[in-house]
């Protein structure tokens, strides 16, 4: 309920839609790799919009810090949630342990880079990606998913990767697993979407997070400007329910839907091209 004060001032638009917010995904939102980066900005802009939130990643400290921020900040509600989603149990383990809880949003955004000549890297770290960028968000697409539909309202992101658009030679792993959350994204916004659940696959280009440092990715070869979280996160979560695909900056945007135009050989070599230059 909007008090009558407030809608007198012009408050009203505002708070209405921060009450159909939470009343279509809340009460609680589960953000999942919450420790850092477009994650860590999910959770403080859904504590913003009124939401309660899950956060969830390896980096127990970091979770606390931003739980106690969110706290301070908005009042949220906040539950810590440690787990390595590529362990094989770990996405049930997450839904078991948030069984209690009303979610009514799920962030599928957890997820591990990587460079090089795929057949000069250890099995075992291409095991891992595997599991945390497709085999969780798919299993927690899954679980969540069942969870939504029974209620009959809710809302799913899943953060793919303008590198899912075309094959990405030198990081061919990641691009691959970008793109099953890209094609898993969108064919789940056709599946549930008569079903009062809205899914947002977003595929953002270089974004300035630790991500890509870690991956040995030198920001100052990306072609273009590496995009700050805060607009990224801001397009998904104001786009939700109204698109089920956005890709964040003109350029991006651009890049994005060139790759349709041209033979899928000449978007990859391209690509791979980008990769060596920004990876040596
Ligand atoms: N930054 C970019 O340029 C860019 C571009 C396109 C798409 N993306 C996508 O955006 C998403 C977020 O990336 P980011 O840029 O924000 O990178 P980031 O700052 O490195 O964040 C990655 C998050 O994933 C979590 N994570 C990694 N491995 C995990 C595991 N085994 N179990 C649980 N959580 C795990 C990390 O937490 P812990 O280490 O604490 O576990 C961290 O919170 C990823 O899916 C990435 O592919 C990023």
């Amino acid at each position: 309920m909007i008090p009558q004060r407030l809608a007198s001032i012009g408050y009203a638009p505002r708070m209405a839609q921060r009450e159909s917010f939470v009343a279509k995904y809340g009460p609680w939102a589960v953000v999942t790799g919450a420790s850092s980066g477009i994650g860590a900005e999910f959770a403080r802009q859904l504590a913003a919009r009124g939401l309660s939130v899950v956060l969830v990643a390896r980096r127990l400290d970091r979770l606390e810090a931003l739980g106690a921020e969110l706290f301070a900040t908005h009042g949220t509600e906040v539950r810590i949630q440690p787990c390595d989603l590529a362990d094989e149990d770990g996405a049930a383990t997450l839904i078991d342990g948030v069984a209690d809880l009303d979610v009514g949003l799920l962030v599928n955004n957890a997820g591990v880079g990587l460079k090089g000549r795929l057949v000069d890297l250890d099995p075992e770290v291409l095991r891992r990606l595997v599991e945390v960028n497709c085999q969780a968000p798919l299993a927690l697409a899954h679980g969540f998913g069942r969870r939504l539909v029974a209620r009959g309202r809710g809302g799913m992101v899943i953060v793919a990767s303008t590198g899912g658009f075309q094959a990405l030679p030198w990081s061919a792993a990641y691009g691959a697993s970008k793109g099953f959350d890209l094609l898993l994204g969108e064919a789940l916004a056709v599946e549930l979407r008569t079903d009062g659940v809205d899914v947002l696959t977003l595929a953002p280009g270089g974004t300035d997070t630790e991500g890509p440092m870690n991956t040995g990715v030198d920001p100052a070869k990306v072609p273009g400007k590496l995009m700050q979280v805060g607009p990224v996160v801001k397009l998904a979560l104001d786009s939700i329910g109204r698109r089920t695909l956005v890709i964040p900056g003109a350029g991006n945007r651009a890049a994005a839907w060139a790759t349709r135009l041209v033979p899928r050989t000449v978007a990859a070599r391209a690509a791979g091209r980008i990769m060596r230059r920004v990876i040596s």
